[in-house]
């Protein structure tokens, strides 16, 4: 039952960063739309933030420079988290839970690597622990897996779940720009990690993964067992041999539960270009989520940026605001954090996957190059399934191998032979390629 008396949810924001502001704002500008759709008002109470600036916080009863005296602050029943980093959030994070107070959290990296110790701490306090807004920025996935697809036993996952790196992928490939170029324009856009790394290398798209694979397979939260691989090594040759060969080179996490064996795995990937993951572009994000009940559903929208990813940290602050008008202290149980997770799963080095690839290698132009390294594939068991070598420019070509499904292991072996060919030049550029269900 709503009750039209609800005394208002009070919230204190910790981080007034891209997210933490953009929340702030959010909760201003809709504040009428969202107190109806609760039956509860929300009120920010109070703000910490490393820099105060004192316009930003106009409306803000309380505001400072320190998260724990916002944390000790008796009038603020929800801890909002958007410092990011490990330290002083972890400690902020779990000295709020252990108040006995809410929290919600947009920091991926802290839930994938520190997550099952901070929702021991919630579950031991009965209180929630959301992190909406840390996967895949604005789009609800989280609520998705755990709510709308809760009926399912989810069998896959694949996403584009970082929106710097697929910002960069798209512009390095629409409009031939340098990679260096795209990645300043993404900060300057908010998008990036403040340390950019974090999206280039996949850290940011493997903390994001790790947390979906969690929910969806009931994987105990082990991030060191998320493959990751970044997009630095990809370059426009790569995008356009991809084009002619029918595909499209995207960031994906991929996760694959196969009985009791999971694949989680962070690395550039050719797509078909019929996939409609292989159509989004720039910053959007999109998952492709594969249920035994519903088949294929995709979800698809911006990725990063202050006001989508706000969205996803208000989504959670209503949750809790329509508890309370709903006369609960807390919301179900299942919204504590995930429940037991099991205990027979098991996660596969990427050395046992199966794929097909795609490899880039450079050559001297010299006669029987071709046969030499078609005989080290032979060699491995591994089938050809499409070859490109365009005229020589220069001393060397590239020669571009599309691979039958291979296990990884003997494809690293094929790649050490043909590398030491004295005709081959330098490291091959291995990207593996994704049949996706849609
Ligand atoms: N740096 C992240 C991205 C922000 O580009 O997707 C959202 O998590």
């Amino acid at each position: 039952m709503i009750s039209n008396s609800c005394i208002p949810l009070k919230v204190g924001i910790c981080g007034l960063g891209t997210v933490g502001f953009g929340t702030l704002q959010l909760l201003k500008t809709n504040a009428e739309e969202i107190s109806r759709r609760t039956g509860c008002e929300i009120h920010v109470v109070h703000v910490a933030t490393r820099t105060l600036d004192q316009k930003k916080v106009a409306s803000v009863p309380a505001s400072g420079t320190d998260p724990f005296a916002l944390v000790n602050d008796p009038d603020v029943d929800v801890v909002i988290e958007t410092m990011g980093g490990f330290e002083p959030a972890f400690s902020v994070i779990k000295k709020a839970l252990e108040k006995g107070k809410h929290v919600i959290t947009a920091n991926k990296a802290l839930i994938a690597e520190h997550g099952n110790e901070l929702f021991a701490t919630a579950r031991a306090n009965n209180v929630t622990l959301s992190f909406e807004s840390a996967v895949a920025g604005g789009i609800p996935i989280i609520k998705a897996l755990r709510e709308g697809l809760a009926a399912n036993k989810i069998s896959s996952l694949a996403g584009i779940i970082n929106g710097t790196g697929n910002f960069i992928l798209t512009e390095m490939g629409a409009n031939k720009r340098q990679f260096d170029d795209v990645l300043a324009e993404a900060q300057a856009l908010g998008y990036a990690e403040a340390d950019p790394k974090f999206d280039v290398e996949g850290i940011d798209a493997a903390h994001k993964l790790t947390i979906m694979a969690s929910i969806a397979f009931g994987l105990p939260l082990d991030f060191n067992k998320t493959y990751t691989e970044g997009i630095s090594k990809i370059t426009p040759e790569d995008i356009i041999y991809a084009d002619e060969l029918g595909y499209k080179i995207k960031h994906l996490g991929i996760a694959v539960l196969n009985g009791t064996q999971a694949e989680v795995r962070v690395h550039p990937t050719l797509i078909s270009k019929s996939q409609l993951l292989a159509h989004v572009n720039g910053v959007d994000n999109a998952v492709l989520v594969e249920g035994n009940a519903v088949g294929s559903t995709m979800y698809t929208g911006p990725g990063a940026g202050a006001d989508a990813t706000a969205s996803a940290v208000v989504a959670d602050i209503i949750d809790l605001a329509r508890t309370k008008a709903s006369g609960a202290d807390r919301p179900p149980i299942a919204m504590l954090g995930y429940l037991e997770p099991r205990s027979d799963l098991t996660v596969l080095p990427i050395e046992d996957i199966r794929s097909e690839y795609y490899l880039r290698i450079l050559v001297d132009d010299k006669l029987g190059v071709m046969a030499k390294i078609t005989s080290c594939l032979q060699d491995a068991g591994i089938s050809i399934e499409a070859v490109i070598q365009k005229e020589r420019v220069s001393q060397t070509v590239s020669i571009v191998i599309l691979t039958d499904t291979a296990l990884e292991a003997d494809l690293n072996k094929a790649l050490t032979s043909i590398e030491s060919l004295d005709v081959v030049s330098g490291k091959i550029n291995r990207i593996r390629v994704a049949s996706l269900a849609k």
